[in-house]
């Protein structure tokens, strides 16, 4: 009897961890889905830092026509001032951004127009 007792306790220890185990995977593959499905400016602010401001800056130089140095600015930029496409130019075509090339990653350029598409979140 006493040995029976011990064997469902057991069971019921290892059912547990199981579950415990369970519950971490299905927490793990939301967060990522979170992940891909809001982008917000903090996902893309380190991209218009670094390959932007060295013009877009405030003040601007070299003769950049506006700051992209917050959230006000870049989102204006996509609003009204074609961000997007300028981003989306060919290699050594008129107008592409940044200045004078090279043309951003791919998979940068993606995530500006997923960010977009996102409603342009700032957080
Ligand atoms: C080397 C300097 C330089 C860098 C770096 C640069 N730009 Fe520019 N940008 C300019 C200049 C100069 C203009 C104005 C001439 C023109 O419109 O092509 C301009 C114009 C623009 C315009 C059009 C503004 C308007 O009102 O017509 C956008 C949008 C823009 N830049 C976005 C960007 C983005 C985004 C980046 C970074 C990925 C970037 N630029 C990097 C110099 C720069």
């Amino acid at each position: 009897m006493k040995h029976q007792l011990l064997k469902i306790l057991t069971l019921l220890i290892s059912f547990s961890f199981l579950l415990s185990c369970t519950n971490h995977t299905i927490d793990d593959i939301s967060e990522e889905e979170e992940i891909i499905e809001n982008v917000t400016y903090q996902n893309v602010k380190g991209t218009f830092d670094s390959q932007c401001t060295s013009c877009h800056s405030n003040p601007t130089q070299n003769g950049a026509p506006m700051p992209l140095v917050n959230y006000q600015n870049v989102k204006e930029a996509v609003m009204n001032r074609g961000l997007l496409d300028r981003i989306s130019r060919q290699e050594g075509e008129d107008g592409l951004m940044p200045f004078g090339g090279p043309r951003l990653p791919q998979s940068t350029i993606d995530l500006i127009f997923q960010w977009n598409a996102d409603g342009l979140l700032e957080n």
